[in-house]
């Protein structure tokens, strides 16, 4: 197998959220019947949060159909409203979906969902069977998996969660949540020596300053520069659903037609993460065992002022993540505590916090022109800086294509 990982950088978006949702809105309203469009505007609503206007939208024009994306898109808006009712709707429409004519990567979506609905309505039993199900199905999916293993971390199970992932890595299953669930069940159990070979920090984390970009003359000048392109970014919001990101403001496509500079700076990136990718490549690891040959690069900005931080997550789209550091205060810079920090480790929320104690915490300093490379399946979280100005940083996924 090759070393070299292939990373191709994504388009750019040259339509804004809100002139799509436009375009999308007068051809829906246009052709009402036509299942696609009402789909694509689902998916378009559901991603900048408006989950009443996506039901609203699809369950207006009865019949719904008996089209998988629609069904799946509205399945998405109720569970993430969440409002009184709507995990009873969610599991409605996954039943009645279920009885369409699918294969079985659909069918095994399908269960996973209605898994969430029950683990929802506190109905163990039934979703753990329906994930065993799905997992039967496909094996490769991810969402069935990750509620799976987290059932089982809540049990306080984690020898379980060890023997899923070893199953699954036996077929060939290499994904980030498998790594970062293995990760978090050998810390669980006490193993810390196996949980710490698995993320192996040493070896895996990247951190340097970027070369300045050719076209400008140094990198205080680069980062001026797309710090006054995101800040003219319309689509620029504050916090999403769904994300690890408090008190945060979100540009979620932050390359435009209109962004020399940070498209710039996705090129330097995904060229230093091949490189990397390929020094990384050298060590024998589960990680690197299961590389993409071609990946696409990710990104999106997290903006935050005094109060914001982000909660322990991993990336699970991605094989590789990381982000860089455009603004950064003096005082996080020139700190010595953890305001402002990234610290990798584990979250003590799942695995109790003598565990996530004993695994311990890495810190990274941010300063502007501070590039991290790190693999997609360790956990982080960053602190709030509290203090003057902002802290922004391009974060990114290069996931597996
Ligand atoms: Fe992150």
């Amino acid at each position: 197998m090759t070393r070299h990982v292939n990373i191709k950088i994504e388009p750019s978006r040259e339509l804004t959220p809100s002139t799509e949702l436009e375009l999308l809105r007068g051809a829906v309203a246009q052709n009402p019947a036509s299942t696609q469009l009402r789909m694509r505007l689902a998916r378009l609503l559901n991603s900048l949060d408006m989950f009443s206007d996506s039901i609203k939208m699809l369950t207006a024009h009865a019949p719904l159909g008996d089209d998988y994306g629609v069904q799946t898109a509205l399945i998405a808006a109720y569970f993430a409203r969440n409002e009184a009712g709507d995990t009873l709707m969610a599991l409605q429409v996954a039943e009645r979906a279920l009885s369409l004519e699918l294969n079985e990567t659909q069918k095994s979506y399908l269960l996973a969902e209605l898994a969430k609905a029950h683990l929802r309505r506190n109905d163990t039993e039934k979703a753990l069977s329906f994930l065993r199900k799905a997992l039967e199905l496909d094996i490769s999916n991810v969402a069935a998996f990750k509620r799976l293993a987290m059932e089982l971390f809540r049990q306080n199970k984690p020898l379980q969660v060890i023997k899923l992932t070893d199953d699954l890595k036996q077929n060939g299953i290499g994904h980030s949540r498998l790594l970062a669930a293995r990760t978090m069940a050998f810390a669980a159990s006490g193993d810390y020596k196996s949980a710490q070979q698995l993320a192996c920090y040493a070896s895996f984390i990247y951190e340097g300053l970027i070369e300045t970009p050719a076209g400008w003359s140094d990198l205080a000048t680069f980062n001026a520069a797309l710090v006054s392109e995101i800040n003219t970014n319309s689509s620029i919001r504050f916090e999403r659903y769904g994300t690890a990101s408090e008190k945060t403001w979100r540009v979620e496509h932050p390359a435009t037609g209109t962004t020399p500079a940070v498209r710039a700076l996705l090129a330097e990136i995904a060229s230093l993460a091949e490189r990397h990718a390929g020094t990384c490549a050298k060590h024998d690891h589960f990680w690197t065992d299961v590389r993409p040959q071609s990946a696409i690069l990710r990104s999106w900005c997290v903006i935050t002022e005094g109060h914001g931080y982000e909660q322990w997550h991993m990336h699970p789209q991605g094989w590789m993540s990381g982000g860089y550091y455009v603004e950064v205060p003096d005082a996080v810079t020139n700190g010595d505590g953890e305001a402002g920090c990234l610290a990798f480790g584990l979250p003590s929320g799942l695995i109790g916090e003598v565990a996530a104690h004993n695994f311990g915490q890495t810190l990274v300093r941010p300063k502007p022109g501070l590039l991290t490379l790190f693999p997609s399946h360790v956990y982080h979280r960053t602190f709030p800086h509290n203090a003057e100005g902002r802290r922004m940083c391009i974060a990114f996924d290069i996931c597996p294509a």
